[in-house]
């Protein structure tokens, strides 16, 4: 069976420390635990997409390591379609170090390992993925050009495009904002995209409508217990954010875009999906972890 939803993207090992805060520069801290789970925005996309009940394949690469290993078969044990994560000889898996600290907040070292040897013609060579997809979703663990290509590539092929530019460092290029549907970044993204602080609704919403301006076709801010801000071309609009005690917020963003993106190939509105994608990540920050955290969907039906 072919996947509804096709994610081109990283895989790592989140190797995580919590500790009440977060270290200072030059600072040794003693931290109160240490776990290593399966991560990388691209794995964990595709992982909440299968969770919350569609048909999802990966498209990344993992080194030659027990790393490597471990990522492939977290995904496949999720039902992840894998046959387009390869194995690259000679390279390490992409690793990332998180701390998290008691209010929740995390901060993230990648080393890209594999990831950063995802070129274009590794992506095309599973075309016939690309093709028989609805969806497709990016974010930015993956050299660019090879971004750039699946984009426009999808856009060419007509599919619906999401680009989650995660981690972003400054300004999109201008020529990929043509082949972006659903353009999805948090406040400092935003921030990062624009050059303008987005702290609250309305700061939200001007950085939509400037990356709107900018050519996306459609903007999701996400804004952690602020909710999300939709920015079209004929308006914006809030959705608030369910409840809840956070615990750890690593891959939140993840969820509900995987959430989103599995509403929107199961039938469900824009609207609906972007709720059910929100009610996803809330689950999701009230428990510990990258993958470990993402909620199935019977957990979610009330
Ligand atoms: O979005 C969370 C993810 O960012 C983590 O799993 C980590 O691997 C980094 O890629």
């Amino acid at each position: 069976m072919s996947a509804k939803v096709v994610v081109v993207g990283s895989l790592n090992m989140d190797l995580v420390a919590r500790a009440q805060r977060l270290p200072r520069p030059g600072e040794t801290l003693a931290g109160e635990q240490f776990f290593t789970v399966p991560g990388g925005k691209g794995a964990n996309q595709a992982v909440a997409v299968a969770r919350l009940g569609a048909s999802v394949a990966m498209v990344g690469n993992v080194g030659d390591d027990a790393y490597g290993q471990q990522l492939r078969q977290a995904l496949q044990a999720e039902g992840v379609e894998c046959q387009a994560v390869s194995v690259c000889p000679g390279s390490s898996s992409g690793v990332a170090l998180i701390t998290v600290d008691a209010a929740s907040q995390n901060c993230i070292v990648i080393i890209p390992g594999g990831n950063g040897l995802l070129t274009p013609a590794s992506v095309q060579r599973f075309d016939a993925l690309l093709q028989a997809a609805e969806v497709i979703i990016c974010q930015l663990e993956v050299p660019a050009e090879t971004v750039a290509w699946t984009l426009a590539r999808g856009r060419e092929l007509g599919k619906q495009v999401i680009l989650n530019p995660a981690p972003a460092t400054g300004p999109l290029p201008p020529d990929w904002f043509a082949n972006i549907d659903y353009l999805t970044p948090n406040e400092s993204e935003a921030r990062a995209l624009t050059g303008e602080p987005v702290t609250d609704l309305d700061s939200a919403r001007r950085a939509g409508e400037r990356l709107l301006h900018m050519g996306a076709g459609k903007v999701i801010v996400t804004l952690g217990a602020q909710g999300a801000l939709l920015v079209e071309r004929d308006g914006s609009r809030h959705f608030p954010a369910p409840h809840v005690r956070p615990l750890d917020t690593t891959a939140a963003g993840d969820t509900f875009i995987g959430g989103f993106a599995a509403a929107l190939v199961q039938g469900q509105t824009q609207d609906q999906a972007i709720a059910f994608g929100q009610r996803a990540a809330a689950l999701s920050v009230t428990r510990a972890g990258a993958q470990p955290s993402i909620p199935y969907l019977a957990q979610l039906i009330p």
